[in-house]
């Protein structure tokens, strides 16, 4: 699988949700290279850690790429069993040859109005990738979600991002968990924590991203 996580909107999650996704895989056995497209490198500064500190934990590897990400992703496709790209925070080059070059793009957003704003240029984005690549599966997924029960945000947001017919609403939605900020700086994944809401909430992404794949 060529899994993309991008989107034009900066600090979304697109590095938290990457680093677990890949975490997770490589915990189940797969061999996962993960495609940093960020000139800040966070995926890559992640990884720099868990080497260091965490030898023993499952292995996950990264290459950074900026500019023209086609050739490469396509390349890596042929040795791993999954691509998982983290790219975007902006409209670039890295975004839409990485839109071009995968098989499933989610994109982060926030259930605010700066992000749920994005959605309509990143329609834009899918169609013009679509012309180059027609099986691209966009999906939009709700992140850094309050845990306060009795916000209708989240509800507020599904439905503006379902009236969508590009890119589905993902059934999953990733909370703003303590957790995840922790898991980022150890170079780990929430996996190994005792946080089974954030567990869950990773397994049933990577299920709904496999399942329907
Ligand atoms: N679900 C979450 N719960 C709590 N903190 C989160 C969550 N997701 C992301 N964060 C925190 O928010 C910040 C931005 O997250 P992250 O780096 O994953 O976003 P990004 O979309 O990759 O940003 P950029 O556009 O800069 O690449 C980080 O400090 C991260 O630890
Ligand atoms: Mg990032």
């Amino acid at each position: 699988m060529i899994l993309l996580i991008g989107g034009e909107k900066g600090g979304t999650g697109k590095s938290t949700i990457s680093t677990n996704i890949a975490v997770t895989l490589a915990h189940k056995g797969h061999e996962i290279v993960i495609v940093d497209c960020d000139p800040q490198g966070t995926s890559t500064k992640w990884l720099t850690r868990r080497n260091k500190f965490y030898s023993d934990l499952p292995k996950v590897f990264s290459i950074q790429k900026t500019g023209d990400t086609y050739d490469t992703i396509k390349d890596l496709s042929t040795r791993y069993k999954h691509v998982i790209i983290d790219a975007g925070g902006r409209d670039s080059e890295e975004l839409r040859t990485a839109m071009v070059a995968c098989e499933k793009m989610y994109i982060p957003l926030k259930a605010s109005q700066p992000d749920l704003e994005t959605s309509k240029h990143m329609t834009q984005l899918i169609k013009l990738a679509r012309s180059l690549n027609n099986k691209l599966d966009a999906y939009t997924i709700i992140s850094m979600a309050s845990t306060h029960y009795n916000l209708n945000e989240d509800k507020e947001a599904i439905s503006l991002l379902a009236q969508s017919n590009i890119a589905k609403v993902s059934d999953v939605i990733i909370h703003e968990r303590k957790v995840y900020r922790d898991a980022i700086a150890d170079g780990k994944g929430v996996i190994v924590y005792d946080n089974p809401k954030a567990i869950t909430e990773i397994n049933l992404l990577i299920n709904e991203i496999f399942t329907n794949a």
